[in-house]
């Protein structure tokens, strides 16, 4: 194990595709030794990511720590990090902990409407999402997107996923709604007296739709109460 003070983690881009083929190694080489996961990406695959700006690639100096990129389905509505990866001898030291924070906020800033979800047999990885508020969920909560399934078909387990008509398989799906934490933020505004009368108010203007001045909608209010 190795401390990682010194790594930095960063959006990946341009000037990192070199390392496409060394993350791809060792995927392999970690999901062989795990006997599950999804197979090995292509280069190419990673490369787009890069270039889209849609990875997150930690370096030691100019050598390679880890990796993680983003998927988006069914038209932006759900988002995945997916192909979390450490180096074997940085392993144990909260690396991948900070890649997948800095995905989830690089997934917020890119999909703040969608939902971020992930499928894992890994307890390293349900920590870590636990933490950022994900919470685990049925199959059924997932995408439908048949392109993202389509990507499990290379996991040693997919008959599993056919067998029960894609509602349940070895890995544990967890999602974060971007909703949970804009209601958390109005309960906690609301608790500390900050919430806006003009917010409340215009959702105590929606109940009674229809009406179209403020102040009719107001008085309808009223004498319902
Ligand atoms: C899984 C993996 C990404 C973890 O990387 P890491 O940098 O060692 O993880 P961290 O040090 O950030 O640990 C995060 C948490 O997971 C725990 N953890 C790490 N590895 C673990 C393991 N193999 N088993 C159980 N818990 C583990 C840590 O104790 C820590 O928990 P804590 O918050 O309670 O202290 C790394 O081992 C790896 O690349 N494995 C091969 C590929 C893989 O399994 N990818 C995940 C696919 S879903």
């Amino acid at each position: 194990m190795k401390e990682n003070d010194n790594i930095k983690v960063m959006v990946a881009g341009d000037e990192h595709t070199c390392y496409a083929t060394e993350i791809n190694d060792t995927i392999q080489r970690a999901s062989e030794e795990r006997g599950t996961g999804i197979a090995r990406r292509t280069d190419e695959y990673i490369i787009k990511k890069m270039n889209e700006g849609k990875a997150i690639i930690a370096l030691d100096g100019d050598k390679f720590a880890g990796f993680c990129y983003i998927e988006s389905w069914g038209h932006n509505k759900y988002v995945a990090n997916s192909g979390l990866i450490v180096a074997p001898m940085y392993r144990g030291a909260g690396l991948a902990k900070r890649i997948k924070k800095e995905a989830f906020l690089l997934s917020r800033k890119k999909f703040p409407e969608a939902k971020l979800f992930g499928l894992t047999t890994g307890l390293a990885v349900m920590k870590i999402n636990s933490e950022l508020g994900y919470k685990p969920v049925t199959f059924s909560e997932l995408t439908d997107d048949q392109d993202f399934w389509k990507g499990c078909q290379s996991c040693v387990n997919y008959d599993i996923l056919m067998r029960t008509q894609r509602t349940k398989c070895l890995c544990t799906a967890m999602i974060f709604d971007p909703v949970w934490e804009n209601k958390k933020t109005e309960q906690e505004e609301s608790k500390n007296g900050k919430i806006v009368p003009l917010k409340k108010w215009f959702s105590m203007k929606q109940q009674v739709a229809g009406y179209a001045s403020p102040l009719k909608a107001k008085l309808k209010l009223f004498k319902r109460n």
